[in-house]
């Protein structure tokens, strides 16, 4: 029988997870379909409850449900844990529901099929202390980069997370404009800079290094602000579509064991998206 999967989140038409996972089944001779669903949050639990007994074999959970869905899952991949956010859900043959983060991984997927591990064993400054941030420094982490420092705008923020990992340092926005040129990956993960938020940058990148990779995890526009004037003064740049296909095709790893070809989709967004 047909498998069917989803992405649920409110508002979710803008959502190029459909076309992705599609395009993937499409590609891997799997009879499967992927389909967006408005969910709102006061209509969370029954979705789930809907889904489940609707035979979903497995979905991803975008904004607002990433947190709010944990009370409804029978178990936490470690990934969800130390988040505190899901953003793919399994459903197990016995109808139990696991909740996994895929976003960090594909983060540091996206960075090592971009640059390999060229940045490994030398500093790495996280912007941010938000979720994002969260995901993405416990996945380098645990892929070996480090130490990691953050900076963030409320800094008790960035104490707190650098609190929360071993190996790690709190940086005031100042002290990190200053330190710029010594790490080799600058990875932003504000809100700083993405079209329909606020324009400008989280901090100026004046001192970053040649050769440094400066990632933003934004992809809308293609090109921040922040990585425009990084890459002026000689660092690599990556911008958020590669994090973006790599937190799917993990997710379809999860569901079928198949790991799906990123490079095509990467530059298949990237052309859908004006690049
Ligand atoms: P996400 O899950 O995308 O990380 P989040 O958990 O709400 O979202 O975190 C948002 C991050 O963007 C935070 O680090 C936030 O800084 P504060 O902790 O100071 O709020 C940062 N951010 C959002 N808007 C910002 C702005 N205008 N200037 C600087 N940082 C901003």
């Amino acid at each position: 029988m047909k498998k069917w999967y989803a992405v649920i989140g409110d508002p979710i038409a803008q959502s190029m997870s459909p076309s992705m996972h599609e395009a993937w089944f499409e590609e891997n001779g799997m009879d499967a379909t992927y389909i967006p669903i408005q969910v709102k949050s006061d209509r969370l639990r029954e979705a789930v409850e809907g889904l489940k007994n609707l035979g979903c074999s497995g979905w991803n959970v975008t904004v607002p449900h990433k947190s709010a869905i944990i009370p409804f899952l029978n178990q936490l991949d470690p990934s969800a844990e130390r988040m505190n956010a899901v953003n793919t859900v399994r459903v197990l043959e016995d109808g139990s529901l696991i909740g996994y983060n895929t976003d960090g991984n594909g983060f540091v997927r996206s960075l090592e099929e971009a640059y390999g591990t060229l940045c490994k064993g030398k500093k790495v400054l996280v912007i941010g202390a938000g979720g994002a941030a969260r995901g993405i420094a416990f996945a380098l982490q645990s892929a070996g980069y480090g130490p990691l420092f953050f900076t963030n705008r409320t800094l008790e923020k960035a104490e707190q997370l650098a609190a929360d990992l071993t190996d790690s340092t709190a940086l005031s926005m100042v002290e990190a404009e200053l330190s710029l040129s010594g790490f080799g990956l600058v990875v932003q993960t504000t809100s700083v800079g993405m079209n329909y938020a606020q324009k400008g940058m989280p901090l100026n990148p004046e001192n970053v290094y040649e050769g440094t990779i400066v990632a933003d995890i934004i992809y809308n526009p293609l090109e921040t602000e922040f990585l425009t004037e990084a890459h002026k003064r000689g660092a690599n740049i990556l911008n958020g579509v590669g994090m973006f296909v790599h937190q799917g095709a993990l997710a379809f790893e999860t569901w079928t064991d198949v790991r799906p070809r990123t490079e095509i989709m990467i530059e298949k967004i990237t052309t859908t998206l004006g690049g």
